[in-house]
């Protein structure tokens, strides 16, 4: 497994400026990173994954991040496979608060056993703190605006292209 390869996996349902922002700094720390959309079981999606990778991509390119950003979906099984599959050696996510450290630790801990995978947890800006993607999607199928966020990409979907969900 390679420690310069890392994946930040995610429901990104959808993508958030908190997201873009853990990708940047993750992105400018390993020299291949894979933005990894994975189905939550105990999450009822709002979005298709293949709207989530559009919109991720999207992102991305519309962002000043730079590197080697592969965006990429996975419903195989076991993200550690995904990992293994294209040896990476860790496993980056954004911790905003202790409910986060909480929810992440027990499978950053599984995860090590299942593959030494290790998980590096990201601070990001504390401007983005308080955004999640369960609460831009509340203020979304209530109508309310988003922009605040989200990037731009997701934004003009979820404005003009979510009418239909
Ligand atoms: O954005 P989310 O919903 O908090 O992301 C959670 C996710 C998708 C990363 C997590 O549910 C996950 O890793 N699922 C893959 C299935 C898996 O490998 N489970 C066992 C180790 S925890």
């Amino acid at each position: 497994m390679n420690s310069r390869i890392a994946v930040v996996p995610g429901s990104f349902d959808p993508p958030t400026l908190g997201h873009l922002d853990v990708i940047r700094r993750a992105a400018s720390l390993y020299d291949q990173l894979h933005v990894l959309v994975v189905h939550n079981p105990g999450k009822e999606a709002m979005l298709p994954i293949a709207q989530r990778l559009t919109l991720l991509e999207q992102s991305i390119a519309e962002s000043d991040i730079d590197g080697d950003v592969v965006v990429a979906s996975w419903s195989m099984g076991l993200l550690v496979d995904y990992a293994t599959d294209v040896d990476a050696g860790v496993l980056v996510k954004g911790i905003r608060s202790q409910v986060d450290v909480a929810y992440e630790t027990p499978m950053a801990i599984v995860n090590r056993h299942l593959a030494h995978v290790e998980t590096v947890f990201l601070l990001p800006d504390p401007a983005h703190a308080l955004v999640s993607s369960s609460l831009v999607r509340q203020v979304a199928s209530l109508g309310g605006d988003v922009s605040p966020f989200v990037p731009a990409a997701v934004a003009r979907f979820l404005d003009t292209g979510s009418r239909d969900l």
